[in-house]
């Protein structure tokens, strides 16, 4: 099932918002990162500039068909062909990689869903030991632009305990200016 408020504006509007790339080094997005999985692609904002940026495959799984499409579509325009953008239910079905198979996974403007933990819990399944969650989120402030209802809208704190909850350690957080921030964790060894 679709997570609440995960509408989306139209591309041109939503894009203004960010600056991938640069949030993304932000995030420890380097070079150590072989293969990653991005939970939510939308228009694919965050999914082209990753690809560019690892050696292996980024696995980019959204529930709504034309935001799978529009994903590739910018990875052709960008001639990008290591992204797998798949059409799956990841809350109802999960995403179906094998365990411990990637090293960093993306949660970006996702987690003000109803159980949090659960897709936490999924992201730490598919990450190698000491793979890295990278978690952004509109800032807790009701005069950002857009982003979820204050009421279901996730504080930074929120984000490590659920994170902790689903066996993340080590939380660094960051202030993604103008109206985000953003949280990298670590998957805990045995
Ligand atoms: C707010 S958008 C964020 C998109 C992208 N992460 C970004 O920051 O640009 C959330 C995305 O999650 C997708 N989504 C919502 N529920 C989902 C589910 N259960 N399984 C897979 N994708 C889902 C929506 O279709 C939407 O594209």
């Amino acid at each position: 099932m679709k997570i609440r408020d995960s509408g989306m504006p139209d591309q041109g509007m939503w894009e203004g918002f960010f600056s991938p790339t640069q949030i993304l080094k932000t995030l420890e997005f380097n070079s150590g990162v072989h293969d990653a999985v991005e939970f939510g692609c939308g228009y694919g904002t965050f999914t082209v500039s990753a690809a560019k940026m690892l050696s292996g495959k980024l696995f980019a799984f959204d529930i709504e068909p034309d935001m799978v499409e529009a994903t590739k579509k910018a990875a052709v325009y960008r001639h990008i062909t290591n992204i797998e953008a798949v059409v799956r239910d990841f809350m109802e079905n999960g995403t179906g990689l094998k365990a411990e198979s990637v090293d960093y996974a993306m949660l970006f403007n996702i987690l003000h869903l109803e159980n949090p933990v659960d897709l936490l819990r999924e992201a730490n399944r598919v990450l190698k030991i000491g793979g890295k969650v990278g978690i952004i989120h509109w800032n807790y402030d009701p005069v950002t632009p857009r982003g979820p209802s204050m009421d279901i809208r996730p504080k930074p704190e929120d984000c490590v305990r659920w994170a902790e909850e689903a066996g993340f350690v080590k939380p660094k957080r960051f202030d993604l200016k103008p109206y985000h921030y953003g949280i990298v964790m670590v998957k805990k060894g045995e």
